[in-house]
């Protein structure tokens, strides 16, 4: 890896004069929005007022929602949800404040490995590395001792809810330098916007000096990744970890910066390019996201598109409005409504539906075709005919010409429930098969990347016969506990976290017992995975953060999204027959309550 690509020297390296000149974008004009909103202390009662004392950047902030701006809606309040609420735990009668919650043994092992993860860029910490394990794979450490942007996300989101925020601001802004860098496969570029997979700090020796060295950030965009897999994923949780950090400190100057906007322009203008596409998804390879290796999910796949429309909408709302950035806007808002639709139109399948596409006509040459993709029904798996429930359905992994891929993902699922792409109908739906079907998702550990495993020949074929992607193991089938979070997350957002705390239960003993294990093998998630690393710090993270949601659940929704009605008009007008329906509101509620779901 050249080390001209990594950044350096260490201490200049937040300075906006380094990156702006690489950025095609005219900041000539004034970067201040005219209109600005002054961030003033919620009325109710889930968060507390700004404490000038702990937090001045919060009291006297400011902060611009370009969106409501442009849409002419009624401003929006921000409002900063740090301190944490304290006031519901019983407090010491003689200190006069709150008794802290005793931590569980497994809470305060994980609270010594999360710190123990973390990583320093010249004395200050910018990420957690993914695992630590000097166990059996010691030698063979491969990219495991990188910062992973997907990775670094549930342990920044278990600092910021413990209140810890300065790690989560260092690697937002040091991660967007390296965002600029141009990297090369070969012969060829990635498109600039690309964020890295991961990041590593190295030591190199000081420009004609052996004996000095300096730290330096070396970033992997996928050209040192096995399979040169496309990290589409880094750009979109990079956004949606933004919005989150922003919501929590109330520090939404870090928003407004030139570079920080800057940097969700390129990777929306990416996202956004024209392409040959027909659909409203994104279309990518194999393994360009938490699934990183092949396995089948090319083409538009769910987790891509629920990240996509989440950090769309995270976008749409820390996006300042200027001349410079109001076309992105309306295309953002565009993309959003177009996305939503789809989705919840063509990826939903319940037994109402599946029983529709059993009876599709082939073959349907018109605009007005039932079976648009030209789905052979013959492609309905044997497994789903007695798998799909009475109650309840799911989003399917993956939909384009003649093909639908049915297997259930977790996270695409989980997270379209969160950002709210899917219908509230819908939501409850997933989360009641996900009950439904808890020995296949969850079992003895929660939870399944994906169901059910592909195996013999589909095995073979789909994913080009990989001994680590094997049956029930790694992301075919196997149990990852990182994706407790994101359970949790969608558990609290549909009111449901009895269904989290049941899910936590499961693993919590098991964790601290088998080391923190990446993931587990088996159709019950009964064995620690072939090869998977212990001290897996997404796991440990993915635990806390879980915990800490459930003790604060109003703070889920830094991270989360409600169903927004003027997305929905759109929607609503394209849902018509003839077209001819004008678009409305109250069109755009009847789809929310009725017809897509
Ligand atoms: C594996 C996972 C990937 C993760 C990486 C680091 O490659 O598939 O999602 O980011 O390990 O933990």
């Amino acid at each position: 890896m050249a080390i001209a690509s990594t950044i350096r020297p260490c201490c200049s390296h937040l300075f906006l004069s380094q990156i702006i000149p690489k950025y095609p974008y005219n900041f000539s004009k004034s970067q201040k929005c005219p209109h600005r909103y002054e961030v003033v202390a919620q009325a109710a009662s889930t968060a507390p007022a700004p404490n000038p004392t702990r937090d001045p950047v919060r009291s006297t902030g400011s902060v611009t929602p370009p969106h409501i701006l442009l849409q002419g809606l009624k401003p929006l309040v921000f409002t900063p949800l740090l301190p944490f609420p304290e006031k519901t735990r019983p407090v010491d009668p003689v200190r006069h404040e709150p008794i802290p919650r005793t931590k569980s043994v497994a809470e305060r092992e994980a609270w010594k490995l999360l710190n123990q993860a973390v990583v320093n860029y010249c004395g200050k910490p910018v990420g957690t590395v993914a695992a630590a394990d000097a166990g059996a794979f010691k030698g063979e450490l491969l990219n495991y001792d990188q910062v992973f942007i997907r990775d670094f996300v549930p342990s920044a989101l278990a600092f910021l809810l413990k209140g810890e925020t300065e790690i989560v601001r260092n690697f937002l802004l040091h991660t967007l330098q390296l965002q600029s860098w141009e990297k090369t496969v070969d012969c060829y570029s990635p498109g600039q916007g690309l964020m890295p997979a991961s990041f590593k700090v190295r030591t190199a020796p000081i420009d004609g000096n052996a004996d000095a060295e300096e730290e330096v950030l070396d970033p992997d965009f996928g050209e040192s990744a096995i399979g040169r897999v496309a990290p589409v994923d880094s750009g979109l949780w990079w956004i949606i970890l933004l919005r989150a950090y922003g919501k929590i400190t109330g520090d939404f100057s870090l928003h407004e910066r030139v570079d920080v906007q800057t940097g969700i322009k390129l990777i929306l203008n990416l996202c956004l390019s024209d392409g040959f596409d027909m659909f409203p998804t994104l279309l990518v390879t194999d393994g360009s996201c938490m699934i990183d290796r092949r396995m089948g999910i090319h083409g538009h796949p769910l987790e891509i598109q629920s990240l996509f429309y989440s950090a769309l909408r995270c976008a749409r709302e820390m996006l300042t409005f200027n001349e410079g950035s109001a076309n992105l806007i309306r295309a953002i808002k565009s993309r959003l409504s177009a996305l939503s639709f789809h989705v919840r139109e063509y990826y939903w399948v319940d037994l109402k539906k599946l029983n529709e596409i059993y009876r599709y006509k082939t073959e349907e040459y018109s605009q007005n075709a039932t079976n648009k993709f030209n789905i052979y029904p013959e492609q309905i798996p044997a497994w789903l005919v007695d798998w799909i429930p009475d109650r309840g359905g799911y989003l399917i992994g993956n939909v384009q010409p003649a093909h639908m891929d049915f297997r259930f993902f977790s996270l695409g699922n989980l997270w379209a429930i969160a950002s709210s792409l899917t219908t509230p109908k819908q939501a409850e739906g997933i989360l009641s098969l996900i009950e439904e079907k808890w020995d296949d998702l969850i079992g003895t550990m929660p939870l399944k990347i994906s169901y059910p495993a592909l195996e013999s020949d589909e095995w073979r074929i789909t994913t080009g016969s990989d001994p680590k992607n094997t049956p029930w193991s790694y992301h075919n089938g196997g149990s990852w506990p990182t994706l407790l979070w994101q359970f949790t997350l969608a558990c609290i957002k549909m009111g449901r976290p009895d269904l989290a705390q049941r899910a936590i239960s499961t693993a919590e003993k098991r964790l601290l017992d088998d080391n923190w294990p990446e993931y587990y093998d088996t159709p019950t998630g009964r064995f620690v995975g072939k090869q998977s690393r212990l001290y897996q710090t997404w796991t440990v993270a993915g635990f806390l953060t879980s915990k800490l949601l459930l003790e604060k659940p109003e703070l889920a929704s830094i991270l989360t999204f409600e169903e927004d009605l003027e997305l929905l008009e759109g929607c609503a007008c394209r849902l018509s027959r003839n077209g001819r329906t004008r678009c409305s509101r109250q069109a755009a509620r009847s789809q929310l309550l009725g017809n897509c779901a």
